[in-house]
């Protein structure tokens, strides 16, 4: 079956997301990227993953790295978000951020942070999944999540 893949794109889009960015260290130095992919796997052991583009510039540094930290993403995020979605701008620089013992930081007022070792990286596709084992997580805020839905960012009608 040959398919259309802006057709297919624009069909997984009707699935609302939140939004993450995921933090590592590079050499020296700490990056972040904007990610929709995150998804809870397990809770014993505790693991999660999320999906990295092969073809990203940062694709081996993010693979490789031991660790990486989820910060879950709300609405007075979205301008941060888009900026780390933007290709090539990965770095943290004027980011408000928060600490983290693993390393890498989280984003100040997050939702929830998971601080994560590298558990496995498995091939598939154009996409590597990467499985993280959480060792520490909180909640910093309470806020509103930021959503992307059908290729947009969005917000959760919290009166329904
Ligand atoms: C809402 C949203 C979700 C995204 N989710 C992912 C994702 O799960 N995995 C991924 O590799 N890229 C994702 N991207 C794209 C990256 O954030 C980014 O655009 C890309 O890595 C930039 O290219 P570069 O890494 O080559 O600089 C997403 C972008 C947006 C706006």
């Amino acid at each position: 079956m040959s398919m259309d893949s802006r057709a297919f794109r624009d069909a997984l889009g009707a699935f609302p997301t939140g939004v993450a960015v995921v933090t590592a260290a590079g050499t020296g130095v700490h990056f972040g990227i904007t990610v929709n992919s995150f998804t809870s796997v397990s809770l014993d052991p505790p693991l999660l993953l999320w999906c990295m583009d092969r073809r990203s510039r940062r694709h081996d540094m993010f693979v490789h790295a031991q660790g990486f930290t989820v910060s879950i993403l709300g609405t007075d995020h979205k301008d941060v978000s888009s900026r780390l979605a933007r290709p090539g701008e990965h770095s943290l620089e004027g980011i408000a951020l928060l600490a983290t013992e693993l390393g890498p930081p989280a984003l100040a007022d997050s939702l929830a942070v998971f601080e994560c070792l590298r558990d496995q990286a498995i091939e598939a596709g154009d996409h590597t999944i990467l499985l993280g084992r959480v060792l520490r997580f909180c909640q910093p805020a309470a806020s509103a999540p930021l959503v992307y839905y059908r290729g947009r960012y969005s917000a959760l009608d919290q009166n329904s």
